[in-house]
């Protein structure tokens, strides 16, 4: 059966292991392994802005030996000028997998119940499962290890990278708090999902309104943009609300020592975060950009050995 990539959990903790540690060797080798030779196309849809993951799939694809086609989401007008399904077919023979960034989760889902081929996640409004691929990969690289550690995710824990977090920390053994106001914390079945995959792997995942309380002791401290895409008109609100919130440097004392600071991109230095963490010493983000590169890789190879 086709295996998909459409949110963090579709990979067993296991499995997750076995991606991160391809990952690694591909970082390690990065035209070692072509997978995609031929080339196999990979298709890329785009539906929301975006610079590291149709930069880092681009590249990716092209290490692997294939050849990526960007397919123009308006242009096609996918689920208005024709349904997702019949989309999904159509490009299911002409490309040997799909990356798609959208909005509605379902309807990555309905493209991968229709396309025949690998479909994989490049962010919804629901989940990001690459991105947390990549950060994994650079916490491994900067501790050593993943289970056992403390993350924190501080600011708009409802939003994709809090899901995701919950999720892909858990599979990896981490205690994951989500740290966020009232109306900013994740649904009670996304962390029963989480907590339902932490029993298994020795991990846990809470939520925490006060964000000191939060970050005590953390190992990894992760915050993301206030406004996530499509929430510009809440943008005020949003930017109150989360003040308390903001990865500082005098937040991030309390954190331990050797704690690294981790931020998806693109970054709003003076909301979310300042600038003197954004860029200071504790700062692994462009590590964190570049393994999108490499996790990727790794997704897309595991993915076509089992199509
Ligand atoms: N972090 C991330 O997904 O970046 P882009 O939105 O630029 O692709």
């Amino acid at each position: 059966m086709t295996r998909h990539f459409l949110a963090d959990d579709d990979f067993t903790p296991v499995e997750q292991a076995e991606v991160l540690a391809l990952a690694a060797r591909m970082k390690a080798a990065p035209f070692a392994a072509k997978p995609l030779e031929g080339p196999v196309t990979v298709a890329m849809i785009f539906d929301k802005p975006t610079l590291r993951t149709q930069a880092s799939f681009a590249a990716g694809i092209a290490e692997l030996g294939g050849h990526p086609t960007l397919v123009d989401g308006a242009l096609a007008g996918i689920g208005k000028r024709e349904s997702v399904a019949d989309v999904a077919r159509v490009l299911g023979r002409q490309a040997g997998q799909i990356v798609w960034r959208t909005y509605a989760q379902r309807a990555i889902e309905e493209m991968a119940a229709h396309s025949g081929v690998p479909v994989i996640n490049a962010l919804t409004d629901e989940f990001h499962p690459c991105q947390l691929l990549a950060d994994l990969l650079t916490i491994t690289e900067h501790k050593g290890t993943l289970a056992g550690l403390k993350a924190v995710f501080l600011g708009d824990a409802a939003c994709n990278m809090g899901n995701s977090w919950a999720l892909a920390g858990a599979s990896a053994g981490m205690h994951v708090v989500l740290s966020g106001p009232l109306g900013y914390q994740p649904e009670e079945s996304m962390v029963e999902r989480a907590r339902a995959i932490a029993v298994v792997t020795g991990g846990s995942v809470s939520i925490e309104v006060d964000p000191r309380a939060a970050v005590a002791d953390a190992d990894v401290v992760i915050t993301d943009t206030w406004v996530s895409m499509g929430k510009e008109d809440e943008s005020a609100a949003r930017l109150a609300d989360l003040a308390p919130y903001q990865l500082n440097a005098e937040l991030l004392a309390v954190a331990k020592d050797d704690a690294i600071v981790m931020h998806c991109l693109p970054a709003y230095r003076g909301k979310e975060i300042t600038a003197e963490v954004l860029d200071g010493p504790r700062s692994v983000i462009w590590d964190e950009a570049e393994n999108r590169r490499h996790a990727q890789k790794a997704v897309m190879a595991w993915l076509q050995d089992r199509r």
